[in-house]
């Protein structure tokens, strides 16, 4: 059979599962994985390396321009983020770059970018991305849209526990401060903020596993592939 090739948006709040699964999904599909979140860390950590001030315009499209990021896999065949050749995927984790992107993300110069950047980057089809304005925005007409949520209790341990990985102790009253403050910036901004697609299909992760996240993503986007 010839099985259509679709994309895959998952859209929604912080920490809730979303780019665990979208790993899984892209493996399963033998589709691309493109972590848009990812890109919005590494502008952040090329801003705050070169003390961009965010409130200048100008300045914030010089630094634009000289930022180039990219995908490519490791030897584990995962993709890591790379910021003007260099592999940041461990410093764009770090809590110093999740206290300030959400910040960068507003400006309005950085979305055109990213945006223009993640359409090119999907073009093809046979993507699985996620972020916040996926779904809304970066591919309105995407065939499969999921918008994820969780409690936050749930997502605040998650985090801290996937920092604990990575070898960095944060309080889970940081995690969490730093999720509530992110999730309030991105829903409120005005450019192209955190919003439910009408047609995205919720997934709540709280109570269940990944496996059956993923499995349930997999099942909606084969339904869209015939
Ligand atoms: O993995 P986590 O949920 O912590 O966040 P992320 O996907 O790495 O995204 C980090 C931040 O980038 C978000 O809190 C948003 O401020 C911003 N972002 C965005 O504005 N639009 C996207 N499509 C993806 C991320």
């Amino acid at each position: 059979m010839n099985l259509k090739k679709i994309v895959i948006a998952i859209d929604g709040y912080s920490a809730c599962g979303k780019s665990t699964t979208a790993k899984q999904v892209a493996n399963v599909l033998g589709y691309r994985y493109i972590d848009s979140g990812a890109m919005y860390r590494a502008v952040t950590l090329q801003f705050l390396d070169r003390h961009v001030a965010l409130t200048n315009p100008r300045e914030v499209s010089r630094v634009l321009e000289e930022t180039n990021i990219t995908f490519n896999l490791n030897s584990q065949k995962e993709s890591e983020t790379f910021l003007n050749g260099l592999n940041v995927e461990k410093k764009i984790r770090s809590m110093r770059v999740s206290e300030m992107v959400s910040q960068v993300s507003t400006l309005k110069e950085v979305r055109d970018a990213m945006v223009d950047l993640q359409r090119k980057m999907g073009r093809e089809k046979g993507v699985v991305m996620d972020g916040r304005d996926i779904g809304t925005t970066v591919f309105p007409h995407a065939e499969l849209k999921i918008f994820m949520t969780a409690d936050m209790l749930v997502r605040a341990f998650r985090r801290q526990r996937e920092l604990l990985e990575k070898k960095q102790l944060v309080d889970l009253d940081e995690v969490m401060e730093n999720l509530v403050q992110r999730d309030r910036i991105d829903t409120t901004r005005s450019e192209s903020p955190l919003r439910q697609a009408p047609d995205a299909t919720v997934i709540d992760t709280t109570y269940i596993t990944l496996d059956e996240q993923v499995d349930e993503v997999v099942r909606l986007a084969l339904s869209r592939m015939i």
